[in-house]
């Protein structure tokens, strides 16, 4: 069954669109934080970030249906769905970003944000992290460098390390010389954007840092970083399309946990919790000089629907205490897993936070190599033992737990359990 079906997908949508796992998963239902597959086996899903209130929420779903019983249009007519969305989205961040652009994918999010800065800088130039990705279009995949694209990075781009406090290298210094010298690169990749003729657009950063693997980065690090690009003339554009909507659990949006305010905010996977939900929050000065200069339309951005549903998933986050119950569960899996950990010399320490966590596999106990391979395998033997998650980091050697934040605590030992069973098979052997 499943095979004929992977010779189906082979032969409709080719060879290299990506499938998790040595055996491909055929899923057919979800509920809460539980999937099935095919033969009705049913598994923990850790990995998730998108269905954020739970698989198949009945009101989310309800929400839909309602909505899309009544009408679904683009966005060139007036509708209170759309507005009322827009504000409750609004409330949630500070009252300086004010406006809001809604988009279909994270990707056209990020795209969209960085022309608004362009434009405003008068300047192309664009500062990434070396291991990040923030959108599969012609002007991100000129800025990728956490996954694999054929462009060269652009001419414009210039990229700079994250400082990891557990990193190695770093085991011998303070850490306050780990950021002078992360923000010495920092320094350096500007200048060099400025030299060029470029000029500094834009940093874009992702607030969790999570395709670099989660690393603690040390205090005043992204705030460094924002100063610096605001005195090179840049803007600053946070990607919360992962960090977002709770996830990081004491803070709604994850830049809030680096004391910084962007210029721009780009929002996307929970929102729509699996619906097709993204968008670019902005002051009312960035978006009344690009929307005076540029007629920006989107057919799909902010339908309807997609309002009903990104409103019904602020209302179930709010009412359900989701982020509260995100930070407190998020604490004590990584406590409980930081001692799981202590006791096998080839991983962690545990980073992350909120319900974003996972801990780095080395080769061995000087825990200075990293260890794909025993990654790779641990993550299929959790799969074994009924729950879903992978991995991350430059090295693909970082344990990636991300679970909806429908966990809740009855989940928390499925979850440890099935890890402590796997780390016997894999890393202990
Ligand atoms: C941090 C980040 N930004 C942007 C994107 C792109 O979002 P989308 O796949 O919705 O276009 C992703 C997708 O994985 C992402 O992780």
């Amino acid at each position: 069954m499943t095979t004929t079906l992977l010779e189906r997908r082979f032969s409709t949508l080719g060879r290299h669109s990506p499938l998790f796992y040595d055996e491909p998963i055929h899923l057919v239902s979800g509920e809460g934080v539980w999937l099935t597959d095919a033969d009705g086996r049913r598994y923990l899903d850790a990995y998730n970030n998108v269905p954020h209130v739970g698989h198949a929420h009945p009101r989310i779903v309800e929400a839909l249906r309602a909505q899309a019983a009544t009408l679904n249009i683009h966005t060139r007519y007036l509708d209170d769905r759309v507005v009322e969305y827009a504000e409750a989205l609004l409330a949630t961040f500070e009252p300086e970003l004010d406006r809001v652009l809604l988009t279909n994918s994270g990707s056209e999010a990020n795209d969209l944000a960085l022309r608004i800065a362009r434009q405003h800088t008068v300047a192309r130039g664009v500062l990434v992290t070396d291991f990040s990705y923030h959108g599969n279009t012609t002007l991100l995949a000129e800025l990728t460098t956490g996954l694999a694209t054929r462009e060269p990075l652009g001419e414009h781009v210039r990229t700079f390390a994250v400082p990891d406090l557990d990193a190695p290298e770093n085991a011998e210094m303070s850490e306050q010389a780990i950021l002078a010298a992360a923000l010495e690169r920092v320094d350096r990749a500007l200048g060099e954007l400025v030299a060029s003729g470029h000029g500094v657009a834009a940093v874009l950063v992702e607030s969790l840092f999570s395709t670099e693997g989660l690393p603690r980065v040390p205090d005043g690090f992204v705030a460094g970083v924002a100063e610096r690009v605001r005195a090179a003339g840049g803007l600053v554009l946070a990607d919360e399309v992962q960090a977002g909507l709770g996830r990081t659990g004491n803070w709604f949006w994850g830049y809030q946990r680096h004391g910084v305010l962007p210029d721009l905010v780009t929002l996307g996977k929970p929102l729509g919790n699996g619906h097709p939900l993204a968008g670019v929050v902005t002051t009312a000065s960035l978006l009344e000089e690009f929307g005076s200069r540029n007629e920006y339309f989107n057919t799909f951005g902010g339908n309807p629907v997609s309002a009903a549903v990104g409103h019904e998933v602020l209302r179930v986050i709010d009412e359900e205490g989701l982020v509260a119950r995100c930070a407190r569960l998020g604490s004590q899996a990584r406590e409980e897993l930081g001692a799981l950990v202590r006791n096998h010399e080839r991983l962690g320490p545990v980073h992350g936070e909120g319900l974003f966590f996972g801990f780095p596999v080395f080769t061995d106990g000087t825990r200075t190599r990293p260890d794909p391979g025993t990654t790779k395998r641990l993550v299929e033997a959790v799969k074994s033992h009924g729950v879903l998650l992978s991995k991350i980091g430059p090295a693909a050697s970082v344990l990636k737990i991300r679970p909806p934040l429908a966990l809740e605590d009855e989940h928390l030992p499925v979850l440890l359990g099935a890890l402590t069973d796997a780390i016997a098979e894999t890393v202990d052997q």
